[in-house]
């Protein structure tokens, strides 16, 4: 590998089933896509790292290189190069991709040794966090970081354990479509739904959402927020079951629930997620429903094989997850020759 130039890729995710669980200590089941953001650098003279394709004063370079910093890793003067494949704004996460490529890349580049997965998914959720002013939780960086080819990863995010699930879908496949909208609404609404499941989890006296068990006592619609992550919890080990048996239409009916529970009780579709979702429904989909933190973005469907699913929608499986691209060897010289 050319020390002078080093490139890391980092996929956008497609989350199975567990949505907004992760802040609350829950259960989540991602996979990472084959869609990614690839980060080059190249050394350079001077300290100076400067990305001519970021706005200036990116908030996500600056956060890579004070988080790192932080964590007592030097990134030295280079260029930065940044190119996608993944659709933005469409719920695949492209921003935690961007922060965990640039992240790789940026360690890499100054020969330090590579963070362990879990502290680089951390590091990569304080960028978000403390420099676009998004509350994100782990779900995405991890999802990135941990995507195995052909499975899920089943994620504990108290213990933060993570197993792999294989995915077979048999005669089905899944697909992504693009509602749409535009999720201008989505920082502060994700950061509103946050603050309702602390103070819900305050009032009922446990540590996080993950404990709960009982929310009738608390006022609207803080009762509702709290029945939608107990119940999402359950669907996601409930899913992890319909797979290793195959029960697909079991899986379709989970994915639908999750839907309704998201519209109903956490109150994060709007009206062209309704539309795609219904779009999947007429399709011939088996279940479908809003993917990611909401308010717009992309509707996660599960079709037969030969179903002929809506214009747009995007066939999506699961890919190994982000890593620093090594160069192809050289093909050997022919001596003599
Ligand atoms: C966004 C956040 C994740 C997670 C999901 C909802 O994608 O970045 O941390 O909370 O919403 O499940």
């Amino acid at each position: 590998m050319d020390p002078h130039r080093i490139r890391a890729f980092a996929p956008g995710r497609v989350n199975l089933i567990g949505e907004h669980t992760d802040y609350n200590l829950g259960l989540c089941l991602p996979f990472a896509v084959g869609m990614g953001v690839t980060v080059t650098a190249e050394l350079r003279d001077g300290r100076d790292i400067v990305a001519p394709g970021l706005p200036d004063d990116d908030a996500y370079l600056r956060g890579a290189v004070a988080e790192l910093r932080a964590a007592g890793v030097e990134p030295p003067g280079c260029t930065i190069e940044v190119d996608s494949d993944l659709p933005q704004e469409a719920g695949l996460s492209s921003s935690a991709a961007l922060c965990v490529s640039l992240v790789l890349v940026l360690t890499a580049i100054g020969g330090a040794q590579a963070l362990a997965p879990i502290e680089l998914a951390k590091l990569c959720q304080r960028i978000e966090n403390e420099y676009t002013g998004v509350e994100t939780g782990l779900l995405d960086q991890l999802a990135s970081i941990l995507g195995e080819q052909g499975r899920a990863v089943r994620l504990d995010m108290r213990t933060l354990e993570s197993r792999p699930v294989t995915l077979d879908l048999g005669e089905h496949v899944l697909a992504v479509l693009d509602s749409g909208s535009s999720r201008s609404l989505a920082e502060s609404g994700y950061n509103a739904r946050r603050e309702e499941c602390r103070r819900a989890a305050e009032l009922l006296g446990v540590e996080s959402l993950r404990d709960a068990t009982e929310w009738s006592g608390l006022p609207e619609p803080l009762d509702r927020r709290v029945r939608h992550v107990v119940t999402e919890n359950q669907r996601v080990d409930a899913a992890v079951h319909a797979l290793e048996e195959g029960n697909f239409a079991a899986l379709g009916e989970l994915l639908d629930a999750s839907h309704r529970s998201l519209r109903d009780d956490y109150d994060v579709s709007v009206p062209e997620v309704e539309r795609a979702v219904e779009a999947c429904g007429e399709a011939g989909a088996l279940g479908a429903r809003i993917m990611g933190g909401g308010f717009g973005g992309s509707v996660l469907a599960l079709f037969p094989r030969e179903a002929d699913p809506p214009r747009g929608a995007l066939p999506v499986a699961p890919y190994q997850g982000a890593r620093v691209l090594r160069r192809p060897p050289r093909a050997p010289r022919r001596v003599g020759a």
